[in-house]
């Protein structure tokens, strides 16, 4: 089977072609490397994939490069590139997420349908709820994003909704639900509460923290994706991934502090536009067409995710000689 992952370089999409790599023939990633955080991190995410022979790794824009060349012989891509994070995406900033979530989308899946890819699967997200009229939500729900990002994304979902009933390509979008564990991008809530936990340093929670969301861990999200690429599927599915690990922000913060075994100095901030007040899916789509359901406790996988850290930390946080910490922590980035 010969993969091709766009995203190879971030967060969901380095751990997706690690657990796709042991039954490929060949893997290709595809990653341009954009300024959503520092490149150095990215690298660092491919570090288990570069020695493996049957992974290669091309470093392009979806948005311009030669795609139907690069698809040939592809049997299943696995889209994972995108311009993430909600809050970033108003103002002048929203053409980048159109050019990186429905430009390269859409460039994509016109290449896929040309050279006849046997499964698609793209990386959704709940932000194309919004503030749903009813909780849980199922896929039935009708769509309304509260962000520009949520545009994007929903925009992408119906492209591939599209190209599945006017060509038969077999897509799958995956609705993930607020993705967290080791990797996490550095403007994700958990890795800033983290981080700010273990160095002693401020946390901002925006609004009244009471905002819920249907964490889910990067374990869950991986393994939804590999079944995607071969469960028997009607063209242009949609399905919920969530972790069942419903909660508010200021629980969140609580755990952390058990974890970390330190209070956590937190402030609060104003509510930011496009957080939506409530995320929480139905999964049943999702184990009866997959067989999959979450298994990651949130208590289990945030301390995952804090072990994570702890190992990226321990150069900036180990004392010194003289017994203090290294006051230099800006070398993590
Ligand atoms: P990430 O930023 O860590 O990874 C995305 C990668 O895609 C980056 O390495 C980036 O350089 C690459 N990329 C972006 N545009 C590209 C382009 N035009 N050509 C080639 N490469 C490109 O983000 P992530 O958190 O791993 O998110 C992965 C996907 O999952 C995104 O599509 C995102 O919208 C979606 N998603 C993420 C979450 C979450 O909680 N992290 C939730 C819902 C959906
Ligand atoms: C996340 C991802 O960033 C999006 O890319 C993704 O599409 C979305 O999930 C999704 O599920 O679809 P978000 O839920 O905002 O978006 O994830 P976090 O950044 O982890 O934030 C979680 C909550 O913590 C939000 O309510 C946010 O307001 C809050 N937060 C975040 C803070 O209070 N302080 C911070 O510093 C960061």
């Amino acid at each position: 089977m010969r993969y091709l992952v766009t995203g190879v370089a971030g967060f969901i999409g380095s751990q997706v072609a690690e657990r796709l790599l042991p039954r490929a023939t060949e893997l290709i990633g595809v990653d341009c490397f954009t300024a959503n955080y520092p490149r150095a991190v990215k690298e660092e995410n491919l570090r288990h994939l570069r020695p493996k022979p049957n992974f290669s790794l091309l470093e392009a824009d979806l948005g311009v490069a030669d795609l139907p060349a690069i698809l040939s012989g592809v049997d299943v891509v696995v889209h994972q590139a995108g311009l993430p994070g909600v809050r970033p995406s108003w103002g002048r900033g929203f053409s980048e997420y159109v050019a990186h979530n429905v430009v390269a989308t859409q460039r994509l899946l016109e290449a896929a349908r040309n050279v006849g890819v046997r499964r698609f699967v793209y990386a959704s997200s709940s932000s194309v709820y919004g503030n749903a009229a009813s909780y849980p939500t199922s896929e039935e729900a009708v769509p309304r994003p509260f962000s520009p990002y949520g545009v994007t994304k929903l925009a992408g979902e119906h492209l591939c909704g599209t190209y599945g009933a006017n060509y038969g390509l077999s897509t799958v979008a995956l609705r993930y639900f607020t993705v967290y564990g080791p990797r996490q991008r550095p403007d994700m809530a958990f890795h800033r509460f983290v981080e700010a936990g273990c160095r002693g340093t401020e946390i901002n929670v925006y609004g009244s923290g009471e905002q819920v969301r249907d964490f889910t861990h990067v374990d869950d999200v991986v393994r939804a994706n590999v079944l995607a690429t071969e469960a028997d599927l009607p063209p242009g599915k949609v399905l919920n991934i969530a972790g069942g690990s419903r909660v508010d922000v200021n629980t969140v913060l609580t755990l952390l502090a058990g974890l970390v075994q330190t209070p956590l100095r937190v402030t609060r901030v104003d509510h930011q536009a496009g957080d939506v007040e409530e995320t929480w899916a139905t999964c049943d789509e999702a184990r009866r067409l997959l067989g999959w359901t979450p298994t990651v406790e949130l208590v289990d996988g945030l301390a995952s995710q804090v072990d994570w850290h702890r190992t990226r930390l321990e150069p900036v946080l180990a004392p010194t000689t003289n017994g203090n910490h290294d006051p230099d922590l800006s070398v993590v980035p």
